[in-house]
């Protein structure tokens, strides 16, 4: 048998900064601002046109975003935590508002605003995000948080 190791960057959304972008009712990106791009790695140019699901991490859950359209549609705001995939392959994690845009009583687009969360939060949205896709998908995968700074010391020792 052969196992595989990879890892991944955490890029922190810095505290005050809010991620915003706004979607076609298909989920064509059509506004991003400077911090979505920044932390997603991505230029502007990059993001706009294209599905929102380009920043999809594999780690979420089918059914998150099952329940964020169907809250889309019935014309209520959705809430929850979405761990995205940097252009990199590195991850963030945000605690997203995803509502409709309203124009003259009529829906126009909808629109999501991000913020940072607790690194405390985020291994509890891992652990039951884990759970979920092994449930939907029957498939297992171990993630192992390392912090920074036990990384700096291994890489200390080694040199
Ligand atoms: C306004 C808005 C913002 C969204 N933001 C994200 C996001 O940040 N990350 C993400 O993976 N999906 C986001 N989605 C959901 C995607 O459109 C998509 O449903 C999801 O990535 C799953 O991909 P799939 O529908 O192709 O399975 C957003 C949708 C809307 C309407």
């Amino acid at each position: 048998m052969q196992t595989s190791f990879d890892m991944f960057y955490e890029t922190e959304v810095p505290e005050g900064e809010l991620i915003v972008s706004r979607t076609d009712f298909t989920g064509k990106i059509t506004y991003a601002n400077e911090t979505f791009a920044e932390i997603s790695g991505y230029e502007p140019d990059e993001l706009i046109g294209r599905s929102h699901n380009m920043i999809r991490h594999p780690d979420m859950p089918k059914s998150v975003f099952t329940d964020l359209w169907e809250t889309l549609k019935r014309g209520e705001v959705w809430n929850g935590y979405v761990k995205n995939r940097r252009k990199d392959g590195g991850f963030y994690w945000v605690h997203a508002r995803v509502g409709t845009v309203m124009k003259d009583g009529k829906p126009v687009e909808y629109k999501s605003v991000r913020e940072p969360i607790s690194r405390e939060k985020a291994i509890e949205v891992q652990n039951l995000y884990d759970k979920l896709r092994s449930e939907e998908e029957g498939t297992t995968r171990v993630v192992l948080y390392v912090k920074n700074d036990k990384l700096s010391e291994a890489q200390s020792l080694e040199d």
